[in-house]
């Protein structure tokens, strides 16, 4: 297919531009990082940083060896190194052995990300006479939503590795903020879930531009009338479960929740640190008092927790169709939105992403901008929201790329909204976040809805 002429040199510089400040923004990250910090391995589910920069770039290698006539591989080694789960590319390091090499080395890895920039950039300038120009630039785009994940992932890892001895620049967090309170009942009956580009409101964000295949087809599902807490579920909340005896009380878990409880000897979320019976909590601004931080949402809950508490509260979790109408509604609620604020832009006023730079959550009630109709807050950014829904396909789904979404479609759970390290670019409403039931390393933090 013939590429237009005409069209196709601005969207070229458009990926070009997107593609540069994408792969900047990764590099900002581990700037702060020694030489040492960047091959260690400090948990099974954890990655050293060494491996998320090349891996990235091992992704864009597999669009070149895909869509550049004659392109040679960079290494094999790599290729074995930097592969992560993908049995269609061939053999590959399993993933609790990617911290007990120290080859390739930083410098080596570097060198390997900055070969394929040179090599991407070339091949993006040069697409105008690609037969397939539309396709391999869709590739580029999952390439660099790709690494907006990883972005969020090395937030995590280095999080593990680090904690409060990495240095970022971090700016200060808004001003304390009023009492956010009670839930917000809403109405059921029909409603559309999932993205499609007619659903995302009257005027068109440019989150809504891309949407991974798990997010479609959109389709729609009955709802009963329900309330959902208009604001997270704090810290200062979750003292209260832990002070109330609920990690020793069975009567609130899951069986297999129980089980994981007793096994890892939870007490507390991850992060938590108790000294003389008091409990801190170690992030990156440092430890401090968990009284100290009692109106900030909890995070570094297992699902596991988040429905433990739900029920001590006499609550339950939100499906994710749920937590979807209520991320769509603003205003009187009649017609769809493609935030809780309507159909503009993210801001820095609206939502707490990784461009807001606060490396930490806010306040409840510190983001007024980004409330939905019904004064539900902070449903995007801050923290991914627990839903009490499996992960599995939407009716209809069509796979885009083979072992990218279409594979963990069994035992995990939905996320929904986005947090402080997920970059501003890449929420919407519809997107699906997925963890295991028991996993807590992630920023991960709920609310409760009840049926009304
Ligand atoms: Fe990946």
């Amino acid at each position: 297919m013939a590429v237009s002429t005409q069209m196709e040199p601005l969207r070229l510089t458009v990926i070009v531009d997107l593609y540069e400040r994408v792969r900047a923004q990764t590099m900002r990250i581990v700037d702060p990082l020694e030489t040492e910090d960047y091959v260690i391995q400090t948990a099974e589910f954890m990655s050293p940083p060494r491996w998320h920069i090349g891996h990235t770039s091992w992704f864009f290698e597999t669009v070149l060896q895909a869509c550049k006539p004659n392109y040679c591989v960079y290494s094999e080694d790599f290729l074995f190194y930097f592969n992560s789960y993908y049995e269609g590319f061939g053999a590959r390091i399993e993933r609790p052995k990617r911290g007990t090499r120290s080859r390739p080395t930083v410098r080596e890895t570097v060198a390997y990300r900055q070969r394929i920039d040179e090599l991407m950039l070339e091949f993006i300038r040069s697409l105008e006479t690609h037969p397939q120009a539309t396709l391999v630039l869709s590739l580029i785009r999952l390439g660099l939503e790709h690494e907006m994940q990883h972005q969020e992932l090395l937030v995590y890892d280095i999080k593990h590795l680090l904690a409060d001895l990495y240095q970022p620049q971090i700016k200060p967090m808004p001003p304390s903020a009023p009492n956010v309170e009670g839930m917000a009942e809403v109405e059921g009956g029909l409603f559309w879930l999932g993205y499609g580009r007619e659903l995302s409101g009257d005027g068109f964000s440019k989150n809504y531009e891309f949407a991974f295949d798990n997010e479609k087809p959109a389709h729609q599902v009955f709802l009963q009338d329900f309330a959902i807490d208009r604001a997270l579920v704090t810290n200062g909340d979750f003292l209260e479960f832990i002070r109330d005896g609920a990690y020793q009380d069975y009567r609130w878990w899951f069986s297999e929740g129980w089980e994981t409880l007793n096994r890892e000897g939870w007490q507390a979320p991850l992060y938590w640190e108790n000294q003389d019976g008091q409990w801190l909590i170690r992030d990156f601004q440092g430890v401090s008092p968990a009284e100290s931080k009692a109106n900030e949402p909890v995070y570094h809950v297992s699902f596991y927790e988040a429905s433990a508490f739900a029920k001590w509260a006499g609550k339950r979790l939100p499906t994710e169709a749920e937590w979807e109408k209520a991320a769509c509604l603003s205003g009187t609620g009649t017609q769809r939105t493609a935030f809780p604020w309507g159909s503009g832009e993210v801001n820095f006023e609206r939502a707490n992403l990784f461009e807001n730079s606060h490396w930490g959550v806010v306040p409840v009630g510190g983001l007024l901008d980004g409330a939905n109709g019904s004064g539900c807050q902070q449903l995007i950014g801050d923290v991914w929201e627990w839903t009490s829904s499996d992960y599995v396909p939407y009716p209809g789904f069509k796979s885009e790329f083979d072992e990218y979404n279409d594979k963990w479609f069994v035992n995990q759970k939905v996320l929904r909204g986005g947090s402080f390290a997920t970059p501003q670019l890449h929420i919407r409403s519809t997107y699906r976040n997925f963890f295991h039931a028991n996993e807590r390393w992630m920023i991960s933090g709920f609310r409760c809805a009840r049926d009304v």
